[in-house]
């Protein structure tokens, strides 16, 4: 049976699938692989394991004559249709729970990032600007006492959660559900949306991007954000307007934004260029070694066990 992999990923997947006598093949190239060739290359396999920027469409899908498992790379699945796959038959899974400590660390990097104005200070001194220890050089602001504002308590919304309660924070949050294990471990509330953002200092977003988050945080949610608060978005760009944050940024109506993902990325808005109260990071949260070998396992994992029992480890 022949699997295609839509990017070179940590080699225990190939070997995995390798010794499971599995026909591997991987595209090659430092780009993302283009709508034709994917098309082409899905055809006859049994198997594809894609990654989080392949849009796997209605077009896709049909041409898929043999396919029984896409195995997204990625625990958001915004870029697959799938309702479309199960409709034809096909299997989608992808990685919770093994990225989420990932994920919320480089969360809370952006947040001290923004915070302290590291990214400023860093090429302040890289510069060779620095001659000297200065009463008021780069002010940044506390987090002990501030309020951070959860949107989406999942599993890495609540892994977020706690490290900033250990940084002495307030948690609020706003999730389709109540988390008890949060409100107890926690003392976290969950209030409305606009409560959240109207009495956050740090706004940070854990939702999926689907039909319903998109654009959650349209202009006019945004203009309630707290005057000097923080907004770190590690989710998906499309759920915020970006082109108003940017204006609220511009006129230091907010402290800082922390970005690991962007509206129509890999294309960001030129204008964030411009911006000194901006962390810039090219969605990299969950990247550490442990991490994205621990995802080629498991999308492999899955893959097998799809091929070879018609059931899931992980599906959507
Ligand atoms: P998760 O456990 O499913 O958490 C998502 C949470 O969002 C759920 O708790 C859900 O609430 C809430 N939610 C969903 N739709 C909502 C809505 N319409 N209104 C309010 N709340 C809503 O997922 P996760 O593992 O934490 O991952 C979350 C997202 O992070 C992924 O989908 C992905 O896009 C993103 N991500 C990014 C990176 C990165 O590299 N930057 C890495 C990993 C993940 P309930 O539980 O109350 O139903
Ligand atoms: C990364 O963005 C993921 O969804 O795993
Ligand atoms: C700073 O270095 C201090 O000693 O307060």
């Amino acid at each position: 049976m022949k699997v295609f992999i839509t990017y070179k990923i940590p080699s225990v997947a190939e070997e995995l699938l390798g010794k499971k006598g599995f026909e591997v093949s991987v595209h090659k190239g430092k780009k993302g692989i283009s709508k034709t060739s994917l098309i082409k290359k899905v055809k006859d396999v049994d198997a594809v394991i894609s990654l989080l920027s392949d849009k796997i469409d209605r077009e896709v899908i049909d041409s898929m004559s043999n396919c029984k498992i896409i195995a997204n790379y990625a625990v958001g699945y915004n870029n697959i249709e799938v309702n479309y796959a199960k409709e034809k038959g096909i299997i989608v899974t992808n990685t919770p729970g093994i990225l989420t400590d990932a994920t919320a660390d480089l969360t809370l990097a952006l947040i001290l990032t923004a915070a302290r104005r590291i990214n400023e200070a860093e090429r302040y001194v890289r510069n060779m600007k620095f001659d000297g220890w200065k009463p008021e050089l780069f002010l940044g602001l506390d987090l002990k006492d501030k309020t951070v504002g959860i949107i989406g308590m999942g599993r890495i919304g609540y892994a977020v959660a706690k490290r900033c309660a250990a940084f002495g924070m307030k948690v609020i949050y706003y999730s389709k559900s109540v988390k008890q294990e949060a409100e107890k471990a926690l003392k976290a509330k969950k209030v409305t949306l606009r409560k959240l953002l109207k009495t956050s200092d740090v706004v940070t977003l854990h939702i999926p991007l689907t039909d319903k988050t998109y654009r959650l945080l349209d202009r006019e949610k945004l203009s309630l954000m707290k005057r000097n608060s923080i907004l770190i978005n590690t989710a998906r760009g499309e759920v915020i307007e970006e082109e108003a944050l940017i204006e609220l940024l511009k006129r230091r109506h907010l402290f800082a934004a922390g970005f690991d993902v962007y509206d129509g990325e890999p294309n960001i808005n030129k204008k964030l260029f411009t911006l000194d109260n901006v962390v810039l990071l090219p969605h990299i949260g969950s990247a550490t070694i442990e991490t994205r070998n621990a995802m080629a396992e498991l999308a492999a994992r899955n893959v097998v066990s799809v091929l070879k029992k018609g059931k899931a480890i992980t599906p959507v």
